[in-house]
């Protein structure tokens, strides 16, 4: 890849098809871990929104009429890249967010995974033959593209965001104009750059930087060349682009908010479900919409399983991202680590008692923290934390435990750790999220559904139910004698 990996105040242009790059102004990207400028990246205008939207029209007229055969072939040689370049560009997500390496690579790996499985799902875009009662007619069914995309990308995946998005909708043959979070447009970069260098189109995949993309993306909403809206990001944000979307009747995918409940039943193999617990809680320091938000315990296994899940993030390494051996990295963004510690000083301040070492920490790095004897009142209980920190609760019923985990607005991601099987099948059918891990804190994968219902937003992304997101339903219907 002829992109090098951000150092200090390396230069990066915008992946816009004829974007004047000499007249352009450019905004700073720092690193979270230590604050220092690591580039300079195109801090694009409403200007370059609409050049980019011309480009996207003009590039899925092209792309439209490509065989599946021929989207599946560049998907996959793009699959191959990314795993060519996984090293630069985990190295490019340590910097620019923070995530610690080993992390990073394995964001690679399932960034890649979206590639691939949406290069088979491309060839299997069909259609359907329906009866007719009038045997001079024949119905058929056609699954055509929306046509241009616009996809809203966050910053805790800064690439596996991109390519669940992406990727179906260039299988589907939409052309995706992607607006990366403002702290990392770097991969996002890297990624666009991948994809020319095997061969696609550059008007079909653009990547929009910005350092404050409001306008841009007012832009792009009201362009009605747009026919499709997919965002991953916060509820508040989510709902105001829905309402926005009504003007030109764009398709949407929200991915929002999560709070996601862990329930852990007293048959539980106690560290088992710690070890799971860790995997929900902690990956990426906490910073993903399906991070377990709050832990319901019960009763009798409560203080065996806190004193083990202290431990345990008690060993946790909190480090710099590009060592290898550092688990927990800085948060993103000053507003993020503050939100996290005030979730820890607020519950703090009501009542609830600190399980782990309350280690110093400087800059945008929190400590990992246990919370016992968490209350409803405490707001850990009903905002995102979005970091490092995992209160419990105790519980006695099943009952409890389905009301208290479905007590909330959102409805992304939920898990339970049970050994009897009836009761896994029941709490996971009663939860009401578009996601349940049963003894597993870490059920995301690119063959399956990933998205959620209530305040966390509409549609699905990954697996085969990925695609239509992007698809039309064309029904012709053809008299032969006419
Ligand atoms: C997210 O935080 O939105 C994505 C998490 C995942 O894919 O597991």
């Amino acid at each position: 890849m002829s992109l090098p990996v951000p150092t200090q105040a390396t230069v990066y242009d915008a992946a816009v098809v004829g974007i004047d790059a000499t007249e352009m102004r450019r905004y700073a990207v720092r690193s979270p871990a230590s604050g220092e400028i690591i580039a300079e990246v195109a801090d694009c205008t409403v200007e370059h929104a609409e050049l980019a939207a011309e480009n996207a029209q003009r590039g899925f007229e092209s792309w439209r009429r490509t065989t599946a055969f021929e989207r599946a072939a560049l998907l996959k040689a793009w699959h191959r890249a990314m795993l060519e370049a996984k090293e630069t560009l985990a190295l490019t997500m340590a910097r620019e967010m923070g995530k610690p390496i080993r992390e990073a690579r394995g964001e690679v790996d399932y960034a890649a995974g979206f590639l691939e499985w949406f290069a088979e799902q491309a060839k299997r875009v069909d259609g359907d033959i329906l009866p007719s009662q009038h045997p001079d007619k024949r119905l058929s069914v056609l699954r055509q593209p929306v046509g241009p995309v616009f996809a809203i990308t966050p910053w805790n995946f800064p690439a596996a965001m991109i390519t669940r998005k992406v990727a179906p909708g260039l299988a589907a043959g939409c052309s995706v104009i992607v607006k990366p979070a403002e702290q990392t447009p770097i991969t996002a970069l890297m990624l666009a750059e991948l994809w020319r260098e095997v061969g696609g189109p550059a008007e079909v995949f653009q990547v929009i930087t910005a350092e404050r993309p409001a306008e841009i993306s007012d832009t792009l909403m009201a362009d009605a060349r747009i026919r499709k809206l997919t965002f991953t990001g916060s509820t508040p944000v989510g709902k105001h682009l829905y309402a926005k979307s009504a003007a030109t009747m764009k398709r949407m995918s929200l991915e929002l908010g999560g709070h996601a409940p862990f329930v852990i039943f007293d048959d539980a193999d106690i560290d088992a479900a710690v070890a799971e617990v860790m995997a929900s809680k902690f990956r990426n320091g906490g910073q993903t919409c399906v991070c377990a938000n709050r832990i319901y315990v019960q009763r009798g296994i409560f203080d065996a399983f806190a004193e083990r899940l202290a431990a345990a993030v008690d060993e946790l390494r909190v480090g710099q991202p590009e060592d290898e051996a550092t688990q927990i990295g800085p948060l993103v963004s000053q507003a993020g680590r503050d939100k996290a510690q005030s979730h820890i000083d607020d519950a703090l301040e009501k009542g609830a008692r600190r399980l782990t070492v309350a280690r110093a920490v400087d800059g945008l790095f929190v400590a990992p923290t246990v919370l016992a004897d968490v209350t409803s009142d405490m707001r850990i209980m009903r905002e995102e934390t979005f970091g490092p920190v995992a209160p419990l609760i105790a519980f006695d019923s099943e009952a409890e435990a389905i009301a208290n985990a479905n007590a909330t607005p959102f409805g992304l991601a939920a898990y339970l750790w049970t050994r009897n099987l009836g009761r896994a099948a029941r709490v996971s059918e009663a939860l009401d999220y578009g996601i349940v891990g049963v003894n597993d804190g870490a059920p995301s994968v690119p063959q399956a559904p990933f998205g959620g219902i209530k305040d966390s937003g509409l549609g699905r992304e990954g697996g085969r139910y990925g695609i239509d997101e992007y698809l039309d339903l064309k029904f012709v219907s053809t008299r032969l004698d006419g």
